[in-house]
């Protein structure tokens, strides 16, 4: 299997943060991206909802593609249906939460840590009890961010609206005293300036992408599954809305070129 490519979701565009980070690490690996663009936000769906969309796609990327490995692209995809995937499916299955809350442990010296993510990944406690596995010790402040999302599409990074929510929304963990802020959503490393300033500069903000993108490397090279490729990897871009809309919106967001983006069916 290890010639076959990597399946890579999420909900929209924003996974491809962490595909990038992925193709850094492992160059020659292939990749299929969807991006549920057509349902997209997850974030403010149920539960059973991204957990339906979750697995449809993973059947489409095992099924349809062949794929070897699932990366759950997605904060609030991998707080809801990771366990439920990793179940159904009899290949490797990773999620960002994990890697995002040890990149974040890593970084902590006052044992003060925040988290921020969509109404869905931070009510289905995931991060919380990710945190209470991996470090019992280490007191935690989650905050939900609505909104932030939408001004990231919108290409609006740093207004005085983005601002004056994000002093709103963020007060909690500003109060808690964190060192350390996990940014658990694939969009806000794009407000990273804006959060920055009103977290303050001392606090250090870390986003999951590149840790996930070492578990994937890590996890292929274990189980075997690393490609014998010495090419550069293809990447293949699916999405479930309109392509030229994940085209355009893609390649504002991530700065490079994306190719042909193809109509993934629902
Ligand atoms: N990709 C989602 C996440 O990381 C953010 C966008 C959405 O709400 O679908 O949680």
């Amino acid at each position: 299997m290890s010639g076959s490519p990597i399946g890579m979701f999420d909900s929209g565009f924003g996974g491809l943060s962490v595909l990038k980070a992925l193709a850094d690490v492992a160059p020659h690996e292939d990749i299929v991206y969807i991006g549920d663009s057509a349902r997209y936000p997850y974030g403010s769906k149920s539960q059973d909802d991204v957990r339906a969309f979750s697995l449809e796609i993973t059947r489409s990327l095992v099924e349809d593609f062949k794929v070897k490995m699932i990366v759950v692209a997605c904060n609030t995809a991998s707080a809801t249906a990771l366990e439920d995937l990793k179940r159904k499916f009899d290949i490797p299955i990773l999620g960002v939460i994990e890697p995002g809350v040890r990149a974040a442990l890593a970084v902590s010296s006052n044992q003060k840590v925040g988290v921020i993510g969509t109404v869905g990944t931070i009510g289905s406690g995931a991060y919380q009890h990710e945190f209470s596995t991996m470090a019992k010790e280490v007191k935690l402040t989650c905050a939900a961010c609505p909104g932030f999302v939408e001004f990231v599409e919108r290409g609006d990074l740093s207004s005085d609206q983005v601002h004056v929510l994000a002093e709103r929304l963020l007060s909690p963990i500003v109060l808690s005293g964190a060192d350390t802020l996990l940014l658990g959503c694939t969009h806000y490393p794009f407000l990273a300036r804006t959060i920055s300033d009103v977290v303050g500069r001392d606090v250090v903000l870390v986003s999951s992408a590149d840790e996930t993108a070492f578990d994937v490397a890590k996890t292929l090279e274990k189980l075997g599954l690393a490609t014998k490729n010495i090419e550069l990897g293809a990447q293949r871009f699916l999405c479930s809305g309109d392509p030229e809309t994940f085209k355009t919106v893609g390649e504002r967001l991530y700065g490079s070129k994306l190719g042909s983006v193809e109509k993934w069916p629902l």
